[in-house]
């Protein structure tokens, strides 16, 4: 018997305030071409005041459960990848298990920041293996714009608000599922890109700080490094994948990772130009956008990989 997480349906939601580059270059010293051509970015969405990351997970949590044609009561566990929770806690995961109208299961947050919705679906894959929930939704949902110095131009054209959501299901197949989830840390380098505030530091939520250079370095080698260790777990090459469904931050390190695969363009799904960098709920949106257009087809080889502070970073293999 081979027990695998396989993902009956996904979701996504992004906020109706759509907010262009050229609305940003009016208020800093900023430009559309600087924005556009550094990074790939042209608009991203932001969500309304008052609007908090679990409405926005509730929302893309519906669409996941609807896509999966699943009952809100099958569901046994929870994960909300998020850097950006309604409160310090309870966790956001909770809220939204309310929300949806589950009377049982148990549900909890996971922080690794932009690779958040990676390390999630590793927990809830594992829990899947280990018997401990059959069906499982994972979701990713950030409201970034809550945490950014919107004075600071090397940072605040990066972001957006946006969620993601998938549906897995514990099933005995060989030839459908997550294959495997491959997720690292290196927390000597906290401080390229951190929040400087947080309950216990400063009492405040704080503003986000990058180094983006030398985030971009790392994201380049540790991605490269990453994915070659998720093909050579399954004695995979480059030509195996059909699709890779990267971390949404700049379409320079998308491309790297898809040239170093030597993917064609039009296997890389690529959101960054729409909704900018929603950190964990990046993928799951990228992923539903490419579900449900038709793009991704059942049987096809998906390889998912991320990189955020900590720093963190990881891959997932997936046969849709
Ligand atoms: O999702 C988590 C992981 N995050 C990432 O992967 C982000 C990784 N880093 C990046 O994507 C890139 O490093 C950035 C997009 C953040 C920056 O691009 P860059 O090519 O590394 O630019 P830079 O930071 O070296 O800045 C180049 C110049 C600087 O001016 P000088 O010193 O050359 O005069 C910056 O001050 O561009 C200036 N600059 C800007 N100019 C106009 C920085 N931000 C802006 C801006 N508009 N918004």
């Amino acid at each position: 018997m081979t027990i695998r997480s396989v993902i009956l349906g996904c979701g996504g939601y992004l906020p109706e305030r759509v907010v262009g580059n050229q609305e940003l270059a009016e208020r800093l010293d900023t430009s559309d071409d600087w924005i556009s051509q550094r990074t790939g970015i042209r608009q991203r969405h932001i969500a309304a005041d008052g609007q908090l990351t679990s409405d926005l997970a509730v929302i893309a949590a519906q669409r996941a459960i609807e896509h999966a044609g699943i009952g809100v009561d099958e569901i046994d566990l929870v994960v909300v990848a998020t850097a950006t929770p309604d409160n310090t806690f309870p966790a956001t995961a909770t809220r939204v298990q309310a929300r949806l109208g589950m009377k049982r299961g148990a549900a909890f947050d996971v922080q690794a920041v932009c690779s958040g919705f990676i390390y999630g679906l590793s927990v809830a894959d594992n829990f899947i293996k280990a018997g401990q929930a059959k069906t499982v939704l994972v979701i990713g949902a950030e409201t970034f714009s809550r945490i950014l110095d919107w004075e600071d131009r090397q940072t605040c054209v990066l972001f957006g608000d946006g969620a993601g959501a998938v549906v897995l299901r514990a099933e005995d197949t060989q030839s459908q599922g997550i294959l495997s989830t491959h997720i690292h840390s290196d927390g000597t380098l906290y401080d390229l890109l951190y929040v400087d505030g947080g309950p216990s530091s400063t009492g405040t939520a704080g503003h986000l700080r990058m180094e983006g250079k030398e985030v971009f370095r790392h994201a380049v080698h540790r991605l490269s490094e990453v994915v070659v260790e998720a093909l050579a777990a399954h004695q995979l090459t480059p030509r195996d994948i059909d699709w890779l469904v990267p971390h949404q931050a700049n379409l320079r390190i998308i491309e790297g990772v898809g040239r170093k695969l030597a993917l064609p363009a039009e296997r890389v799904v690529v959101t960054v130009d729409r909704h900018a960098n929603t950190s964990a709920a990046s993928i799951p949106l990228a992923l539903a956008e490419a579900v449900h257009d038709g793009r991704i087809k059942r049987g096809e080889m998906i390889l998912l990989e991320a990189l955020g502070g900590g720093l963190t970073w990881g891959a997932a293999l997936i046969r849709w």
